[in-house]
């Protein structure tokens, strides 16, 4: 009699918790692909610097330039598309959300829930860390001026990419934030050192 009360309460739980394991799991999946094609980008960026270095000639490196920020635009688009298709699984505005789906989670489903946000936060860690290798790779062989136009839209759209997962997954992604801050300093002091 006990148990089966007991049962019931966490299925209950586990139902009224589910929804934010959904998303967070298909938070996930999206991410794991977009690791993906970002990887396909940032290994053809490597092909085309890995002949060069700095003492290549002007017409070379505009020439690989000119492949690196095709590459980047691609990338920035893989992050809209990315960030597009979080919004279209993230349920109403926050506050109807709040109410369909409470983002108070059962202590049943709790570990999964924690599993799953880690899981994201890795996940996007590893874009980040892929991107910013990638990225001072290229500004060490072709300098910054010329890649800036490229990597300011792909900046802000990294940083859209990141709020919008946070409002799918109903967490805050600090340590994802303060990695990007570090990278970009990172790139800035870079930049100065130039
Ligand atoms: C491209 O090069 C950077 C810097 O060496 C590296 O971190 C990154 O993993 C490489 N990506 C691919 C897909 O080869």
């Amino acid at each position: 009699m006990r148990f089966s009360h007991f049962s019931i309460l966490a299925l209950s739980g586990l139902s009224l918790a589910s929804p934010v394991l959904e998303r967070r799991a298909d938070a996930v999946s999206l991410l794991t692909d977009l690791y993906a094609t970002i990887q396909t980008y940032t290994g053809a960026i490597n092909a085309t610097l890995a002949p060069l270095s700095v003492s290549s000639s002007p017409l070379e490196k505009a020439a690989a330039l000119t492949d690196v920020g095709a590459s980047l635009s691609s990338i920035t688009d893989a992050l809209k598309a990315a960030t597009s298709s979080v919004k279209a699984i993230t349920p109403g505005s926050a506050s109807k959300r709040s109410a369909l789906s409470p983002s108070t989670i059962d202590a049943q489903a709790e570990p999964v829930a924690k599993r799953q946000l880690v899981e994201v936060g890795v996940i996007l860690a590893l874009i980040l860390v892929e991107l910013f290798a990638t990225i001072a790779g290229a500004i060490a062989i072709l300098g910054l001026a010329g890649l800036l136009v490229f990597l300011n839209p792909l900046t802000s759209a990294l940083a859209l990419l990141i709020l919008a997962v946070e409002v799918l997954v109903d967490a805050l992604l600090i340590a994802v934030i303060v990695l990007l801050d570090t990278l970009l300093t990172g790139l800035a002091i870079g930049i100065g050192g130039l």
